[in-house]
């Protein structure tokens, strides 16, 4: 069999079992074809995305800006490594530094991999400015985060899934509550050798859990007055997905350390990046950190495409917009429904709690009918379902999802 023959979904099901690791969990739905807020299954049947690859596909599938980039950059210098300069590295270095407010750029390739930047950035800053004894720094982190999947990640997550045996784990992690200003208070006190604390502005993967209004700026506030750096892991929140540029911007707040990755090149390509100022950033030296493939001139000429498409398409402005629609219509809907319990997010990042036990199968069984309706998400912890459509979408076809939401939520009624 060609690698280039084009199979049905049965066959593809069945390849990806039997030869590839089963360390996802998919619904059987096997796409071919994307544009926009639309996705093609092998079949032709078309489905609006209401995941966006776990937002990274912010500015819709295969934007023509993005792809035209992506296309010109391959053609002409794909990598060169960083033994050497490259002419795109810069620019992209300026662009993104200037497009967040930053002195900074360290570029990185995937989410997880920018996170494990922010720590070792964190921890050398720690001992090198703000004089913690080495060895001996600590950084805050919140109950139920999601940061990715390496071992040092893993081994501050309390998901067992993900930790178990997969120990000896990293040290120097502190955990405490979400959304929960005594608990970083009482942290902070604890110890002189806090040196970050590490969030996401709001909690996705654990279920879209958006913090009490004033958290962000009053747990960023205490950070400053303990001299402990406030680290963003804007990965999933970012780049317009909440309805601002970045989730922090709802409580004006500039982290310390941003980290971006997803939709930093629209689903393009892998591209993640922290930023900082020069008094963090400087601490690393030629040696001390480094990817083959961080900064390459093709992740370097997508990501500014990305990113004008960003503010050309006024994408956080619509996210803001229709995010609210879209939690009125489903509101309107719970209301009278027993099945829905209720609908939380901003922007265009929102979840639905299903009426049922975390271990039960109907968010499943209910993301399956949506498929068969035309419209993909998946059920995050058992019983929520998370909606984050490309933010391209527009008024009427956000409409036509509520629509297919509704009307298939009605056949779960009890
Ligand atoms: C907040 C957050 N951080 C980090 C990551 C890890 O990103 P990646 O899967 O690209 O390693 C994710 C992925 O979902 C995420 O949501």
């Amino acid at each position: 069999m060609s690698v280039l023959e084009k199979l049905n979904a049965t066959d593809a099901i069945a390849l990806e079992d039997k030869f590839g690791a089963h360390n996802y969990h998919p619904l059987p739905v096997v796409l071919a074809k994307g544009e926009g807020v639309y996705v093609w299954d092998t079949e032709g049947k078309k489905y609006y995305d209401f995941l966006s690859a776990y937002s990274a596909v912010n500015q819709g599938h295969c934007h023509p800006k993005i792809i035209n980039a992506l296309v010109q950059q391959a053609q002409t210098l794909t990598l060169t490594s960083r033994a050497f300069y490259n002419d795109k590295l810069g620019q992209y270095e300026q662009f993104v530094t200037q497009y967040f407010g930053f002195d900074k750029v360290l570029p990185m390739n995937t989410g997880a991999e920018a996170v494990e930047t922010a720590i070792k950035l964190c921890r050398k800053w720690a001992y090198e400015r703000k004089g913690i004894a080495e060895q001996e720094a600590q950084i805050i982190v919140c109950e139920n985060n999601f940061h990715g999947r390496t071992t040092t990640i893993i081994s501050f997550s309390n998901d067992e899934n993900a930790r178990k045996n997969f120990g000896p784990y990293t040290a120097g992690f502190i955990k405490i509550p979400y959304d929960d200003i005594d608990a970083l208070k009482k942290a902070l006190t604890l110890s002189k050798n806090i040196a970050g604390f590490l969030i996401e502005p709001i909690q996705g993967e654990a279920g879209v859990y958006v913090p009490q209004e004033g958290y962000l700026a009053k747990a960023k506030q205490l950070c400053e007055e303990h001299n402990v750096l406030f680290i963003a892991d804007e990965v999933q929140t970012g780049i317009a997905r909440t309805g601002k540029l970045l989730a922090v911007h709802h409580e004006n707040v500039q982290p310390d350390i941003l980290i971006l990755g997803k939709a930093l090149s629209g689903g393009a390509y892998p591209v993640s990046a922290v930023l900082a100022n020069d008094d963090i950033m400087t601490v690393i030296k030629p040696g001390q950190h480094g990817s083959t493939f961080g900064g390459n001139p093709i992740a370097a000429a997508v990501a500014i495409a990305a990113l004008e498409v960003v503010t050309e398409e006024n994408l956080a402005k619509n996210a803001e917009r229709l995010g609210e629609l879209f939690r009125e219509k489903m509101n309107d809907y719970i209301e009278y429904s027993s099945i829905v319990n209720l609908v939380r997010g901003k922007g265009l990042l929102n979840a639905i709690v299903i009426n049922d036990t975390e271990d039960s199968s109907t968010a499943w069984d209910i993301c399956l009918e949506l498929a068969q309706n035309g419209l993909l998400a998946k059920p995050t912890h058992g019983n929520i379902i998370r909606f984050a459509p490309p933010l391209v979408m527009n008024e009427e076809q956000l409409l036509e999802c509520v629509d297919i939401i509704t009307h298939t939520l009605k056949a779960f009624e009890k």
